[in-house]
């Protein structure tokens, strides 16, 4: 195959590569020492505003990509953007609809802060990418041949980006990655000297992730997770308030087989980039400290955002009423023996303390209170008739629950009555979407 033909050219205070060839337009960097017509053709798939220079000043290797570009993910994005604007930023869209209102944004993301210090600022020069396939012309014509069985020109081929992904900030919910298996198009893209760093609340999602995408984990990319206690929302396409201020709290996540050599990987340019970025507030914490963070998250999310939810009601009224409290007591009775057989062996008495029945409820109540007037995001979720994203929360204690020989009924029966109600409002009769809980 013929290689594009690479021209360099000055458009700024900057040097670019621009190639134009049958794959389309490629801006780049020269400063890439490997950048070969391999690569050329690799990039194609590229977006980037033709009147605002992308961010590409150091190595196409550094570039952090997001995929997952919803509230979350345009925060992060946002916010990396702001503190270091050389720094190479990829928005990663699964769908064009999406890739079109960001285009119709100005190919910016657009960040407020309300009051007592409102702010708003606009962040440009994100490289994005499309994962869609291109649909066939006319999917009731064979691809390959006419109906009086001429065979037809062969479909234009579409160049799939193929260059590695070094960090990837993962900010879908859990259940788009439950219901996309994993990865998707961009696994081939990842390695053993990939870092991951998973942003959707509650567990489990790095086991999927191993399963579906890296069973050999000598393949396996370094994981990280995250939790958030920012909030995010948006008013319109690629326009976010950043509501509430709130640590994103960062650790690695160990899975058995992980190899000791890798742990010491704290100045990873990914977490360095992210300490940078001051509207994110990051901390980085020990994997236990993470994992210690993640199951009293998972407590809060499994009895406060469960029960909210099953009862419409916002996170003050569950602790009005002594009925409701006597289900979150119940609750905790199973939940609490299931975190407790998943705390890491190393944590002292004292911390070992907050998992005591007692100490789960002190924790059930504080949260509940200290947002009384709020709505969980599940129960947005059920009232706006998206998929509610409980699997990685009560999905994942009913399996450790079993695993550990453990009783869930109770939380089985949430789990179902959360599910039942999302299927409940779905149309019969639409393919792929018949009730299957995974238990
Ligand atoms: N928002 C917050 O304040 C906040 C705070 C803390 C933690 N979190 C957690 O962060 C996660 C994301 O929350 P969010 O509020 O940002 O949700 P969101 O706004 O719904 O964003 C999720 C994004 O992922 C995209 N997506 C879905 N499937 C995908 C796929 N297969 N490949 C690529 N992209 C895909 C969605 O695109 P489409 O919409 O086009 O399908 C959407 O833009 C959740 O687990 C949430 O609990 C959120």
């Amino acid at each position: 195959m013929r290689a594009p033909r690479c021209v360099s050219l000055r458009l700024s205070p900057r040097t670019f590569i621009l190639s134009r060839g049958h794959n389309g337009v490629v801006i780049g960097t020269i400063s890439t020492p490997t950048l070969t017509a391999h690569r050329c053709r690799a990039l194609s798939s590229w977006g980037a505003p033709p009147d605002d220079a992308p961010r590409h000043e150091s190595s196409p290797d550094d570039t952090i990509y997001i995929l997952g570009v919803g509230r979350l993910g345009q925060l992060v994005a946002h916010a990396l953007a702001q503190s270091k604007p050389q720094l190479p930023v990829a928005l990663l869209f699964h769908r064009r609809e999406r890739v079109d209102e960001f285009k119709a944004a100005g190919h910016a993301i657009e960040c407020t802060t309300p009051p007592p210090h409102p702010t708003t600022d606009k962040q440009t020069g994100f490289r994005f990418e499309n994962l869609q396939p291109p649909p066939l012309e006319d999917p009731f014509i064979k691809p390959w041949k006419t109906q009086r069985d001429r065979p037809l020109p062969a479909p234009p081929k579409v160049p799939r980006n193929l260059d590695p992904i070094k960090y990837l900030v993962v900010a879908t919910k859990a259940v788009d990655l439950q219901h996309a298996l994993g990865l998707g198009p961009i696994r081939d893209r990842l390695n053993h000297d990939s870092t991951i760093l998973f942003l959707p609340h509650g567990m489990g999602i790095t086991d999927l992730v191993s399963t579906h995408d890296f069973p050999d984990p000598k393949l396996r990319p370094t994981y990280w997770a995250a939790i958030c206690s920012a909030s995010v929302y948006s008013t319109a396409p690629f326009s976010i308030v950043h509501a509430k201020r709130g640590p994103l709290t960062v650790g690695r996540v160990m899975t058995p087989d992980d190899d000791a050599g890798r742990h010491a990987q704290e100045n990873n340019h990914l977490i360095r980039q992210l300490l940078q970025a001051k509207a994110l507030e990051t901390t980085v914490v020990s994997a236990d400290e993470l994992k210690e963070a993640q199951l009293l998250n998972l407590v809060v999310e499994a009895v406060v955002s469960s029960l909210t939810a099953i009862h419409r009601c916002s996170d003050g009224e569950l602790l009005d009423d002594p009925s409701r409290l006597t289900t979150i007591t119940k609750l905790l009775e199973e939940v609490g023996p299931i975190v407790r057989a998943l705390l890491p062996t190393s944590l002292d008495d004292r911390r070992r303390r907050k998992f005591s029945d007692a100490g789960l409820m002190d924790l059930v109540r504080a949260a509940a209170s200290s947002t009384a007037k709020n709505t969980s995001p599940l129960l947005r979720e059920l009232r706006e008739g998206e998929r509610p994203d409980i699997d990685a929360v009560c999905g994942y204690l009913v399996k450790q629950g079993r695993i550990h020989g453990l009783p869930t009924t109770l939380i089985r029966l949430v789990y179902k009555m959360i599910c039942g109600e999302w299927f409940g409002n779905i149309p019969r009769g639409i393919p792929g979407l018949k009730p299957k809980l995974p238990m």
